[in-house]
């Protein structure tokens, strides 16, 4: 049975195909769905200037190879339409096809591979899909219930995971989101499975038009923080800076404990990736710098040991420090040396937080966490500081980038450095003692 809104019905006008690419004439009906997009990574993709730089220099530097290698994936629907072969020319795209789009998204069919966009869309430019089963009959296009467009359904990650997982022109497997989360808990199926949109599309009962008389569903919030934030002036900038800010700190637990060590002391931190339903940090994990600061005080507040502890426009991948704890992935090239762009890479080390594969407390897989242990030689410490730190991009790779003329230098100072709130912590115990105790 359809129902028929008022001033919604069935005699609105049909979007044209052009009009059906363009996210802005969506906004006149569903205007949330909209706000909350625009000011999301996936509308910002192909601005990204750190993209953009990226791209321009791949390009260059493998004479022409990469081809729609990255395009495709950061503004999809502009190589589906066969306007980019490169990326290079989307000053002439029209802005509407830049970045993940709403069209490209709902008028996904069909997931051929698990990774590099391996999807495919419909013929039908006017059919969109959702995962709203009775959707009430507009003229403006039309609808469709589908499995991929449900994070109800394990299918739904398919989608999401076709494009969160890269393998390079190299046949390095850089970006693992979607792997990951297949091999974690939440992947497995069962009473414990979780989608990608489960956590990453926070659902809340509204409307899915913003027209009267619409009934209430489930709505499902378009934003989908992650670590990167626009660095240039770009719509709902400082929204999606507190979204990612709130969902990182929600991420991790952890705790330190300290204990004595013949005559010395250890101190001894443990992280555990508590949110995430794939590894932390995960995808871009060879651009991410997650580290842990640690500082030690003895009882008179001098200062007697420290770890990871560097300026704001100081690479912390460049820090003198054999205590450094750095998640990361590392990429190489053949000589086993460090390589920063992904085309370069002929292999790649992580060393990241795992997720859980088991809820069974039993299981000796049940342990994910990771420790650390810091000894200080220097006194007893009285109180130690510890919180875990994030910038979205090391600033090694983007001064690499200011160096070979393709990124701005005005950008380096608009990147973020993240403290996780949950896993910020105080000891100041009893030796032998624990935050968590
Ligand atoms: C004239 C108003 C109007 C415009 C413009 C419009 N839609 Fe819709 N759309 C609707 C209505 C009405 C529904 C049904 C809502 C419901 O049932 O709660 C809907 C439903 C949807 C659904 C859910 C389908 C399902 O079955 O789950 C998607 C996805 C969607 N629209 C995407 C878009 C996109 C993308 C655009 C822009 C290209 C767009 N819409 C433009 C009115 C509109
Ligand atoms: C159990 C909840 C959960 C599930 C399931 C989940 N994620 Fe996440 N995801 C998180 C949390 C928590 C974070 C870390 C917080 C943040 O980065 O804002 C995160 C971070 C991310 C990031 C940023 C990673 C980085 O470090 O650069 C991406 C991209 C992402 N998820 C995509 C996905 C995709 C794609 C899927 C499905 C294949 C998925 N997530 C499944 C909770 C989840
Ligand atoms: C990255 C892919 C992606 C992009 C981009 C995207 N959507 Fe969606 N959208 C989804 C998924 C997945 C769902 C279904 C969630 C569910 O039902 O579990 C959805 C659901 C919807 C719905 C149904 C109501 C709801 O909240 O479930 C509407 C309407 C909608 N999207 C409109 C839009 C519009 C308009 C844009 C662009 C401004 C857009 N979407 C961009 C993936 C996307
Ligand atoms: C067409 C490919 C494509 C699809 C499909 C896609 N994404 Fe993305 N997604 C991207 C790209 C590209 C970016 C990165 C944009 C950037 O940071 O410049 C991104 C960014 C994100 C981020 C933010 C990451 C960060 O570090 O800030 C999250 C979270 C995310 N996607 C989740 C999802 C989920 C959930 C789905 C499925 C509903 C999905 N994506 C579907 C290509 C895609
Ligand atoms: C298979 C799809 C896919 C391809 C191909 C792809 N990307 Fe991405 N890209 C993504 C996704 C998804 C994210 C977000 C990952 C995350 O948040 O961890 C992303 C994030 C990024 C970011 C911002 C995040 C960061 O800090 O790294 C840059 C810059 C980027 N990609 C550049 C490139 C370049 C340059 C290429 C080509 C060499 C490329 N991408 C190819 C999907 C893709």
């Amino acid at each position: 049975m359809l129902l028929v809104l008022v001033g919604c019905g069935p005699k609105e006008p049909a979007l044209t195909s052009e009009e059906l690419l363009d996210p802005e004439a969506c906004a006149d009906c569903h205007q949330e769905h909209y706000r909350q997009w625009s000011g999301s990574m996936h509308a910002y993709a192909a601005e990204d200037p750190v993209f953009v730089a990226m791209n321009e220099r791949g390009q260059e530097e493998t004479d022409g190879d990469l081809g729609t290698f990255c395009i495709q994936c950061h503004a999809p629907m502009a190589v589906e339409l066969g306007l980019t072969d490169d990326g290079l020319n989307m000053d002439e795209v029209p802005d509407m096809l830049e970045g993940v789009t709403c069209a490209f998204c709902h008028r996904v069919e069909e997931v051929t591979a698990d990774h590099n966009k391996g999807l495919t869309l419909s013929d039908e430019d006017d059919l969109l899909r959702g995962g709203i089963a009775d959707p009430v009959e507009t003229g403006a296009h039309r609808s469709a219930y589908s499995p991929l467009h449900d994070r109800g359904d394990a299918q739904s990650s398919d989608l999401c995971g076709s494009c969160h997982d890269l393998v390079s022109p190299n046949g390095v497997h850089l970006e693992r989101t979607y792997l990951e989360w297949t091999e974690s808990v939440f992947g497995m199926g069962g009473v414990s499975q979780l989608t990608c949109g489960n956590c990453h599309m926070r659902g809340s009962d509204g409307p899915a038009v913003n027209t009267e008389g619409a009934p209430i569903r489930r709505v499902h919030d378009h934003s989908m923080p992650g670590v990167d934030i626009a660095i240039t002036d770009w719509p709902e900038r400082e929204a999606q800076l507190e979204l990612v800010q709130e969902s990182l700190d929600g991420t991790l637990i952890g705790s330190v404990c300290v204990n004595p060590n013949a005559g010395l002391f250890d101190i001894q931190v443990t992280l555990e990736n508590a949110g995430a339903g794939h590894a932390w940090p995960s995808g871009a994990a060879a651009d991410r710098r997650a580290w842990v600061e640690l500082k030690a005080y003895d009882a008179a507040g001098t200062e007697i040991f420290t770890s990871g502890v560097v300026g704001d426009t100081e690479p912390i991948a460049e820090l003198v420090d054999p205590w450094l704890w750095l998640l990361r992935d590392t990429m190489t090239d053949a000589n086993g040396d460090e390589v920063h762009m992904f085309w370069e890479a002929t292999d790649s080390e992580s060393d990241l937080l795992p997720p859980s594969v088991t809820f069974d407390a039993t299981s000796p897989d049940f342990i994910h966490w990771v420790q650390r242990t810091y000894t200080v030689v220097a006194g007893q410490p009285a109180r130690v500081e510890a919180r875990v730190r994030l910038r979205p991009m090391g600033l090694e790779i983007l001064q690499s980038l200011v160096d070979s003329g393709d990124l701005a230098e005005e950008h380096l100072s608009e990147f973020p450095t993240f403290d996780l709130g949950s896993v910020t912590m105080v000891w100041d115990g009893p030796l032998g003692s624990c935050t968590d105790d």
